[in-house]
Order: structure tokens, then C-alpha cells, then sequence
């Protein structure tokens, strides 16, 4: 009603205004026509009179003349009338003629558009006619001829007075009813408006409503019927976009200028997301206890995942959900299988999950590691899947479910979800909790559509990870890949331009964010020096002071190219003899997955290859290979690293790779190469590493070679521009990201009054 009145009223007035300036335009143009009526009508009664006229002249009678002019004089509009013989003569006229009209002026009345006279009865119109001996009268208001000079057939000139002011009158009502038909105007143009207005306001909002929600005008109309507005979509589609860059675009400033430190993590926490509860799952926990006799060890496994998200938590004061795989896990939680953690400062809560040896055999070793892991790596090891794994597998994931229902303090937690050891997680947690915001990342690759068709739960499995509001992934090829899946297998709407993913009534967005690690590295990770480093770490293997060491730090999976980096090793050997005695690479293997067949095959070949490089190149001084199938705790690692001439990663396959990225951190002296598989996600951020294709020993022979012999100034090149990727993409900004993704997400939903559900 306020929205009518604010328009109908400056409507009606821009009209009237219109009206006012229009009216007096409609006054000439009036008169225009009625003095052309006056004339025609002068000529008539000229006409009439012509011959009665010329009889009383001609008669001399004067007085009779003037009687028979007030005769005429009946016909209410002719006002006065006159008869002059010459322009000297007097004028025979009615009563009534104005003064102003005489036989001397007769000439001004006819000069064209001078025949008006305003006098005391308002307006006058004066003609002058000729009278002709042996022709009837014409007007020559047309003419420029002088028609007051005498010739032999002019008897003088009739003057008729005509009485304007019906004019005026008329004049009057023709503005009157010009107002009203604009009024009328008015007022049909403002109702149409406003209805049409009103129409299209509520169709527009519901649109804006619909896309500020990420949805409605471009989901399909099954889903949602009201939404489906054909016409709004191209609109809808360039708002959406227009959006998505501003907040792109923002994002891009904002992160620029924001240092990435877990201060910066917090702010965005009880900023942003207004200190909501955060909740992380995943199967492996950042701290396992272990029995050892009569002690109680903490221990940290090697997990790229953990790594990651540990200093995430610890800014973060939220629960983290995990599986509690140490012997003396159980001894020390609470009543609600809770412990805080790190030991030594608690800032966050783990939430253990106990699962029984049937559960963890068919869910981690069986459908994760020997189906999903070589699954999702191209690593050439066949997967297996069971049903029976597959059964453990769903019945896990709602397990964690459930505990992330008990968990969460309120109804829209924010929950973290790691992996592929989860992927019916997120579903499953949409269901318990529709308005929770669920970050899901996954930490390995993900494959083309036609490797993952082989997996005889695909669909269940893409439908899991759609209950996601944000579906992570290290990099675009990977987001690609499962968005190329999602499309082949589900009937779901992709947008390729956005990466939004809409199935079963919710939105998806799948993302790209590479994972990374803290920056700056703990202090005390760094506190030994480089030549001390360097000297203790030969000392303790046996090795000359100037020894060149390698060294590799992964867990001993096949999909981590140890093989081949034995053999490239080999290889630089056989090339470059003169390495032979003078080089070493100490390799830290961390058991994992012990229990499956492929990984105990795998460390079995791993160490009887590099008992046999050994062997072979043995003669001359140190061994070439130094392997160590144990469990190294970060700080060794990282006196590793400062201690060697050159890390080699060679995975066949990788999400992301961290241990490329520690290294670079660890190494503050700017010194050191590094050699890097270009089928890690960490070689599309790390350049200045030598890339290598693991698979091609000479190449990577080369690399070796070509690290051992760089130069200091140009190691201390690549370094310094790698290490200043890895300080700008550090791990706080891989989660802040995501949590603004998550924020924004739901600022979205609160601004349009939506619950989570419909992400
Ligand atoms: O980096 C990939 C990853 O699967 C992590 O997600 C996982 O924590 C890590 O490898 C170690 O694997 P696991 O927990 O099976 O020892």
C-alpha cells in the first residue's frame, strides 16, 4: 500500500503537470479553428446579405440600412455590424459596433491574424468583406491586394463584428475535461503499474530468495515447481555468477591481506561464525596412548591428515571424533570417552570411538584400504571389495553419526569430515542434523569416472558425500574428476560454471583447497642448527662429516613410489659412479596398514631392493640406501631434513603431499633441493622443486645428480620462492577458507530465512 501511494501520487501529479503545460496549446490551436469557423461563417452571411444590401443603397435609404443592419443582429453570435462605401465616408453600422472599428482603419482589420478585438464584452472578431456591383462577395484576408480602393465594379466594404466569448467558454470546458481525461489517465496507469509491480515484486523476490539461497531458479522444477521461472533464469544465472566473483574477488583481497596464523583462524571463528561449535571427524586421532609395560606413551601418528588439522583444533577449541586405536586409549577418558588435548597444554577435546576387530577389519582394512585407497590411487594395485566390508562400513559411519548428534552442542554445528574412510558420513549426519554446515575434505585423490565405476557402491557412496554442504578436494583436477563422476552415475544437476553440485533437493559446492601445513614451523623444530643437524645426523649413521645424504620420510605404502626411488638411486649410481661411497639416502618408512596382504608384499620388496642396492654397491665405503621401517616422532624428522643435501618424494600418486612442504620449512638455511613427483598435488605449488616422473629412473637419476651438484646460490633460489608459498599457504589459511566458505554459506541462509538443509 506504501509502495502504491509512493508512486501513484508522483504519477498523478507528473500527469497534472503534463495537463497545465498542454493547455495552452490546446487554446491556440482552438482558436486557430474558430476564427477559420468565424471567417467561412462572415463569408455566408455576406453572401446572404449581398443583394438586399446593394437594393438599400442603391435606394439611398440610410436609415433603413442601419434598421435592416439591427434586423440581421438576431443571430446571437454576430455582434455588430457595418458598411463603408469609401475609407473617408462614415460608417453605416448597427448600434453596437465598437469604436475602435471605422472606415479609415479598415485596412488594419485586414491584415491576417489582426481580426481579433478585445472589447467590454469580451473577445470580438472583425471581418471585412468587399461588396461588388456585379459579383457576389469573396474575403480576400488571403490576398495581399489593397480592396479599399474604389474600382468600377467595388460598391465598399461590409463589416462583420462576431462575438467571441462563446470561445473563451469553451475554451474553459475543453481545459476542464483535458484535466479530467488526464486524471483518468492517471489513475488507470498507476493501477496497472502497481498491480503488475506488485506481481512482479513477489515473482522477483522469490527468484532472489530462491538464488541467494544457491538454488531455486536454476533447480529443476520436480525438486521445487514455484522456482521454476524460465525467464529469470539467464538473470538468475548472471546474478548468480556476478556473486560468486564478488565474493571471489573479496575473498581473494581479504585473503591477501590477512596474515594466516591460528590468531587469524579464532577471529574468524567468534567473528564469522560467531564461535559456533566445531566439530572434526576422522578416523585416525592426532594423540594415541599406548601401554608400554607399566607406562602410558603418547604417540602421534604419521598423517598428513593430522598433521594438518592439529593446529586447526588446537586454535579452535572444538571435539574432535576419532576412532581410539592406541592399547591404552580406554584407561584414560572420561565417562563420555572424552580427553583433552595436546598433554601438556589442553586446548581441545577428543572424542574417542571404539570399534570391535570385526568393525575395524571390514571398515579400515577392508572397504577403506584395500578398496577405496587403491581405488582413488592410481598406484596399479587392484582394488577388492566385500560385502561384508562394505556392511562394516556403512554400520561405522553411523556410528560416528551418531556420535557427532551427541556431540554437537547445537542444532547447526559445524562439522569437519575427513576422508574416504567417511564418505555416507555427511549424508548421514544431514539426516540427524538437516541444519548443520558439513565441510567435507577428501585427503586423496580422486579418479576419473570410469576407474571409479568399478566400485560396486558408487552410488551410494557419491550420495553420501553430497550430503555435504562444501566437498573439498587438494586440487582442480580432482574437483573435476568427481564432479565428471557425480554427473556419469547420479541424476544430479552439475553446474559446470560454478561447481555447484544440486541432487535430491540440496546443494553441494565442490571446491578446490590445497592442503598445507603450519607456518612457521614450531621454534623448537627448529631450534638445533643446520651444521649441528648435519653433523649429528652423520655421526649417528656412521657417515664422513662432507657425506652427501638424501632423504625420503613416507609412510610404507605402495602408492608413495619408494621402488622407484630405489631404483633411480640405483640408476644415478650406474650413471654417475662417482656418487658410489660418497652419497646416501636414509629412508624413514613408517609401518602402516601392517595387517593387509598388499603392504606386508610391499615392505617386503621395499627391503629386500634396497638390501640388494646395497649389496651391489656396497664395496666402496657407506651404503647407498639406509632404510628405517619405524615410526620417526616430527622433531627427528625435522632434524632429518635440515641435516641432508636433498629430499626425494616420489609418490605415484598423491592428494597432496606434505612432507614436501615440511621439508621446505624446515629448511631455514635456504639450502637443500628438492625432487618431487609430478603426480603430487604439491608439485602445482611447488615449481622450483625439479619435477620428476617417478616411473622414469634415468630422469630421476639426472634429478639426483643435477641436486647433488646445484650450486648454493641457486638452491637458496628455489628455496626462498618456495618457502615463501608455503609461509603464504600455510594450513591456517587451507581451513580458514573453508570456514568462510562455511560462513558465508551461512550468512546466506540466515539472510533468506532458509535452514542449512537447503545449502
Ligand atoms: O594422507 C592420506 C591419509 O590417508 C590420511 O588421510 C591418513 O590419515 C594417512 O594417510 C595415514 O593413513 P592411516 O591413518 O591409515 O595410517
Amino acid at each position: 500500500m506504501r509502495l502504491s501511494l509512493r508512486f501513484v501520487l508522483p504519477l498523478l501529479l507528473v500527469l497534472a503537470g503534463i495537463a497545465y503545460a498542454v493547455a495552452p496549446l490546446v487554446d491556440r490551436m482552438t482558436l486557430r479553428w474558430f476564427v477559420r469557423d468565424i471567417e467561412i461563417r462572415a463569408e455566408l452571411i455576406a453572401n446572404t446579405i449581398h443583394g438586399p444590401l446593394l437594393e438599400q443603397l442603391a435606394a439611398g435609404k440610410k436609415a433603413k440600412t442601419s434598421e435592416f443592419f439591427n434586423r440581421i443582429l438576431q443571430d446571437e453570435r454576430l455582434y455588430a455590424i457595418g458598411y463603408c462605401a469609401t475609407t473617408t465616408a462614415p460608417m453605416l453600422a448597427s448600434r453596437t459596433l465598437p469604436a475602435e472599428v471605422t472606415c479609415a482603419s479598415l485596412q488594419r482589420w485586414k491584415a491576417p491574424g489582426e481580426q481579433l478585438l478585445s472589447g467590454a464584452r469580451g473577445l470580438l472578431h472583425v471581418a471585412v468583406l468587399p461588396v461588388n456591383t456585379d459579383t457576389p462577395a469573396v474575403t480576400d484576408t488571403t490576398t495581399e491586394t489593397d480592396t479599399t480602393t474604389p474600382t468600377t465594379t467595388a460598391a465598399g466594404h461590409l463589416v462583420l463584428v462576431h462575438d467571441m466569448s462563446f470561445m473563451t467558454r469553451r475554451s474553459e470546458e475543453t481545459k476542464r475535461y483535458l484535466f479530467y481525461v488526464f486524471m483518468a489517465l492517471a489513475a488507470a496507469v498507476s493501477l496497472i503499474t502497481v498491480v503488475v509491480a506488485q506481481l512482479s515484486w513477489r515473482g522477483w523476490m522469490a527468484g532472489m530468495q530462491a538464488l541467494l539461497r544457491g538454488e531455486g531458479l536454476l533447480r529443476r522444477p520436480e525438486v521445487s515447481p514455484q522456482s521454476s521461472l524460465p525467464g529469470f533464469k539467464p538473470i538468475a544465472r548472471d546474478l548468480q555468477r556476478l556473486i560468486k566473483e564478488l565474493e571471489s574477488e573479496n575473498r581473494a583481497r581479504d585473503e591477501s591481506q590477512l596474515t594466516w596464523s591460528p590468531d587469524t583462524l579464532r577471529t574468524i571463528l567468534h567473528g564469522e561464525l560467531r564461535g559456533e561449535d566445531v566439530i572434526v571427524v576422522s578416523n585416525r586421532e592426532p594423540y594415541i596412548h599406548q601401554r608400554r609395560g607399566e607406562m602410558v606413551e603418547v604417540q602421534r601418528p604419521a598423517s598428513g591428515l593430522v598433521t594438518a588439522l592439529e593446529p586447526i583444533m588446537r586454535a579452535c577449541s572444538g571435539t574432535w571424533i576419532a576412532h581410539g586405536s592406541g592399547s591404552a586409549d580406554q584407561e584414560v577418558v572420561d565417562s563420555h570417552d572424552r580427553i583433552a588435548v595436546p598433554p601438556e597444554h589442553p586446548a581441545y577435546q577428543i572424542r574417542r570411538v571404539w570399534l570391535t576387530p570385526e568393525e575395524e577389519a571390514g571398515y579400515y582394512y577392508g572397504f577403506s584400504n584395500e578398496g577405496m585407497w587403491p581405488l582413488c590411487h592410481i598406484a596399479h594395485v587392484r582394488p577388492i571389495f566385500r560385502s561384508s566390508d562394505w556392511a562394516q562400513y556403512v554400520a561405522v559411519n553411523r556410528k560416528f553419526a551418531q556420535a557427532v548428534v551427541k556431540e554437537s552442542k547445537t542444532r547447526n554445528p559445524i562439522v569437519l569430515v575427513q576422508d574416504y574412510h567417511f564418505a555416507l558420513l555427511p549424508k548421514m549426519i544431514r539426516d540427524e542434523l538437516p541444519d548443520a554446515t558439513i565441510i567435507s575434505f577428501w585427503h586423496i585423490p580422486w579418479p576419473n569416472p570410469e576407474s571409479f565405476a568399478i566400485c560396486p557402491w558408487r552410488e551410494e557412496i557419491l550420495a553420501g558425500m553430497l550430503g555435504s554442504s562444501i566437498m573439498g578436494f587438494h586440487t582442480q583436477f580432482h574437483c573435476n574428476n568427481f564432479v565428471d563422476t557425480v554427473d556419469r552415475f547420479l541424476e544430479a544437476r552439475v553446474d559446470r560454471e560454478s561447481f555447484d553440485v544440486s541432487f535430491g533437493g540440496k546443494m553441494t559446492a565442490v571446491r578446490r583447497y590445497p592442503i598445507s601445513i603450519e607456518w612457521p614451523p614450531e621454534p623448537a623444530l627448529l631450534k638445533k642448527s643446520v651444521p649441528e643437524c648435519r653433523s649429528e645426523i652423520r655421526s649417528r649413521n656412521g657417515l664422513p662429516q662432507e657425506h652427501k645424504l638424501g632423504i625420503g620420510v613416507d609412510r610404507l605404502d605402495y602408492t608413495k613410489g619408494i621402488l622407484e626411488r630405489f631404483r633411480s638411486i640405483e640408476r644415478l649410481l650406474e650413471l654417475n659412479p662417482d656418487w658410489i661411497g660418497r652419497f646416501t639416502f636414509v629412508q624413514i618408512a613408517a609401518p602402516t596398514r601392517s595387517s593387509i596382504d598388499e603392504y606386508q608384499h610391499h615392505e617386503a620388496q621395499v627391503r629386500a631392493l634396497a638390501a640388494r642396492i646395497n649389496a651391489r654397491f656396497d664395496r666402496r665405503g657407506p651404503p647407498p640406501i639406509v632404510l628405517k621401517v619405524e615410526q620417526h616422532a616430527t622433531p627427528q624428522v625435522y632434524e632429518y631434513f635440515r641435516a641432508s643435501d636433498l629430499c626425494f618424494v616420489s609418490s605415484l600418486h598423491d592428494g597432496m603431499n606434505l612432507v614436501a612442504k615440511e621439508f621446505v620449512a624446515a629448511r631455514d638455511d635456504e639450502r637443500g633441493v628438492l625432487i618431487l613427483s609430478e603426480f603430487t598435488g604439491a608439485a602445482r605449488e611447488l615449481p622450483e622443486s625439479l619435477i620428476v616422473n617417478p616411473y622414469d629412473s634415468d630422469q630421476c637419476a639426472a634429478a639426483l645428480h643435477l641436486a647433488l651438484s646445484m650450486p648454493d646460490l641457486e638452491q637458496r633460489d628455489r628455496m626462498r620462492l618456495m618457502r615463501g608459498l608455503v609461509a603464504e599457504f600455510n594450513v591456517f589459511r587451507w581451513a580458514g577458507r573453508m570456514l568462510l566458505d562455511a560462513a558465508s554459506k551461512r550468512k546466506r541462509r540466515r539472510l533468506v530465512g532458509k535452514p542449512e538443509r537447503a545449502d
